[in-house]
């Protein structure tokens, strides 16, 4: 049977892990956060300090089924990779040459035999250049952050409006100037503008446009 590699890319809360996880499952696909990692290892710099980014390789990182759950040097850390202080620092740390380096070839290697969806920045121009089908999602920042506080709501999490709007600006802003792979549209991503659509719509656009492939 046919297995395509599916790349969904776009800002921050756009809304790609949960329709890339839903995807996945229906298409009986991998799920693959590269977000998650990102946090991981900022996770890791902020409890150890910046000395680990020397020694990458000692690093294991791994998802659990269904590609929700995360583990750090076997340690669940799914909860932690959330909290405000990761946030905050991701973008930095995600602009050093070698966590990029590191992070991009493992990427790559889960995605060799296919029927994976991977969401991130640049998965569609660096991951998987080859990937069969490439989605950039983007919705206005007033938007984004708007569905992000229904999240953090229902995780319990205290943080309003404005605040998460200035915080989605600014990690676009690091995400898309950085020097190393940028967060941009592949030439040969679909752009699709989820301002004023529900999950459901997105999620059946996407998945008509990968049956067309298969
Ligand atoms: O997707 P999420 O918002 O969890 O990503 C967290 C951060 O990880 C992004 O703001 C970005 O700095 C970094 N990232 C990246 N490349 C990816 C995925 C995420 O640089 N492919």
């Amino acid at each position: 049977k046919k297995k395509i590699n599916i790349a969904i890319d776009g800002p921050a809360a756009a809304g790609k892990s949960t329709i890339s996880r839903r995807i996945a499952e229906r298409m009986d696909y991998i799920y693959i956060d590269t977000g998650a990692m990102y946090r991981a290892v900022t996770l890791h710099v902020i409890r150890h300090g910046r000395q680990v980014l020397d020694d990458l390789d000692d690093l294991d990182i791994r998802f659990g089924t269904g590609g929700t759950t995360l583990y750090l040097n076997g340690e669940d850390v799914s909860e932690d990779i959330r909290t405000l202080e990761v946030t905050s620092n991701v973008s930095e740390v995600s602009s050093v040459p070698e966590v990029r380096r590191y992070l991009v070839s493992m990427q790559q290697k889960i995605a060799e035999d296919k029927g994976v969806v991977m969401d991130g920045r640049d998965i569609g121009t660096t991951v998987l250049p080859e990937a069969e089908l490439k989605i950039f999602m983007k919705a206005s920042p007033e938007i984004r952050a708007r569905r992000r506080l229904k999240e953090e709501e229902a995780r319990g999490v205290e943080i309003d409006l404005e605040t998460l709007t200035t915080q989605i600006i600014r990690r676009d802003d690091l995400d898309m100037n950085r020097e190393i792979s940028p967060l941009s549209k592949a030439h040969d991503a679909v752009l699709l503008d989820t301002s004023h659509m529900g999950i459901t719509e997105v999620e059946d656009k996407i998945i008509k446009m990968a049956s067309d492939l298969l």
